[in-house]
């Protein structure tokens, strides 16, 4: 069998049943069904805090620093990690904020926390901690404690984390997309929670102004179901090893560079509205357009409850499956993954990064050639849109990431599998590494 590079959580049932939904009951009232997921969310999601749905992390995170500026006029920075959505950076510049990137640090690819204290000032309204891949730094209590005695917000994006025991631990406020590929999804939606009931309270406000259902929203969960679809069907383990496979190799053959970033490719979405919500790609903005403000439908939430069902599972299944693929692996193959990943607290193993040292597109082509299909982050580096700045370990992480293609779904043989093909390279790139240090013979 061959390995595809991952993914959807959202199973093909649950997603037809989200289009006969979407077509037939879309606009039938909600407030039933969200009462109905108040308990599961607080258990599964949310650690017992109040919530609030959204139209997407962005939109949350607009709504979060329209409340927060208002409430405190005086401070007018947000600092953040730049491996995020450029309509993150957005939602800072379009409430009039200024954003300031830091580096990132290799080993949990969150934020470096040294460089983050060094820029905590009087000026800074709020801090954001992108927990990429799914690891959360035990060092985030140190800001947290910190940003608490300077009166800085803590905002937390925990899209990749669900589930992590450690997620809203160390911040005020946790906003998650639910986009689609997150292991709990709504296709496009997003959720807000905090401890402090005044901040849900605030943010609401925004909600309640500008959310209602719109007919884009309507063709966007449509578009997402046929992506998702076809991702599912191509990823197929049967159809991948017989089909997709083979079709990869040759498009790979004809378009090399186009194979190393599939995972940008978002083509239909941006068919139905011109807009690039789904694309990765920067897009400037003068204002958010009207239909990023929607309430998710009864399907959207009908879908959430079903994944949320099976978080916790999933969650325990992908540490199950590290662990093998860990035990399995040789030292300098271990030494590639970095160390914050190894751990094994703290993690809901959404990706499983290792570092390829400048050798990328190499170690992609000889996993390919080994019968794995092997991606990377599709996030974008929002620092070289929106700043004139250099990171040169935000630039390691973006263009020198792969990810293992395993999840609760790899069987046995599959884990098997992707070890053996990492043992041989890491072995090989061992060997070359070893060569070209080694002092010419003298002649
Ligand atoms: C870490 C992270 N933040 C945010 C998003 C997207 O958020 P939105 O719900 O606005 O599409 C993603 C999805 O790709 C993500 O991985």
């Amino acid at each position: 069998m061959k390995i595809p590079r991952g993914r959807y959580f959202a199973t093909t049932s649950e997603l037809l049943r989200l289009l006969v939904d979407t077509a037939f009951f879309f606009n039938r009232d909600i407030h039933e069904m969200e009462s109905e997921l108040l308990d599961s969310t607080m258990s599964e999601l949310t650690h017992g805090q109040p919530f609030i749905f959204v139209p997407s992390f962005r939109i949350g995170l607009f709504y979060t620093l329209k409340f927060l500026s208002a409430r405190d006029s005086s401070r007018t920075q947000v600092l953040t990690t730049s491996i995020t959505i450029p309509d993150a950076i957005n939602a800072i510049k379009l409430n009039g904020l200024e954003a300031r990137f830091i580096e990132m640090d290799e080993e949990s690819h969150g934020v470096n926390i040294g460089e983050l204290e060094s820029a905590l000032s009087g000026n800074t309204l709020a801090v954001v901690l992108t927990h990429l891949s799914g690891h959360i730094s035990d060092e985030y209590e140190i800001i947290y404690k910190k940003c608490q005695q300077l009166g800085i917000i803590v905002i937390e994006d925990f899209s990749q984390a669900f589930g992590n025991s450690q997620s809203l631990k160390y911040a005020d406020i946790s906003i998650g997309s639910l986009s689609t590929g997150k292991t709990v999804s709504t296709l496009v939606g997003g959720i807000i929670t905090s401890s402090n009931i005044t901040f849900i309270d605030g943010v609401s406000k925004f909600k309640k102004i500008n959310e209602k259902q719109n007919s884009i929203q309507r063709s966007m969960i449509f578009f997402q179901i046929i992506d998702s679809l076809k991702i599912n069907f191509l990823c197929n383990r049967y159809i991948f090893s017989t089909l997709t496979y083979y079709a990869l190799m040759v498009f790979k053959r004809i378009f090399p560079s186009s194979y190393s970033k599939l995972e940008q490719a978002r083509t239909i979405t941006r068919a139905i509205n011109q807009d690039r919500f789904f694309e990765n790609s920067f897009t400037k903005r003068d204002q958010f357009p009207d239909f990023f403000f929607f309430k998710l439908s009864r399907g959207q939430l009908k879908l959430y409850r079903q994944m949320l069902e099976r978080l916790r599972v999933g969650n325990t299944k992908r540490a199950e499956v590290f662990n093998d693929f860990l035990n399995g692996l040789t030292q300098v193959a271990k030494d590639s993954i970095p160390k914050g990943f190894t751990k094994n607290t703290n993690n809901t193993y959404y990706h499983i990064p290792i570092k390829t040292n400048g050798r990328k597109l190499e170690i992609q082509n000889k996993f390919f050639e080994q019968g794995v299909d092997i991606s990377s982050y599709g996030l974008p580096m929002c620092h070289s849109y929106f700043a004139n700045q250099k990171l040169t370990i935000t630039e390691e992480i973006k263009n020198q990431t792969l990810f293992i293609p395993l999840n609760e779904f790899s069987t046995p043989q599959d884990i098997k599998k992707v070890t053996l093909a990492m043992n041989n390279i890491y072995k090989q790139e061992n060997e070359i590494s070893a060569n070209s240090l080694a002092p010419s013979s003298g002649k």
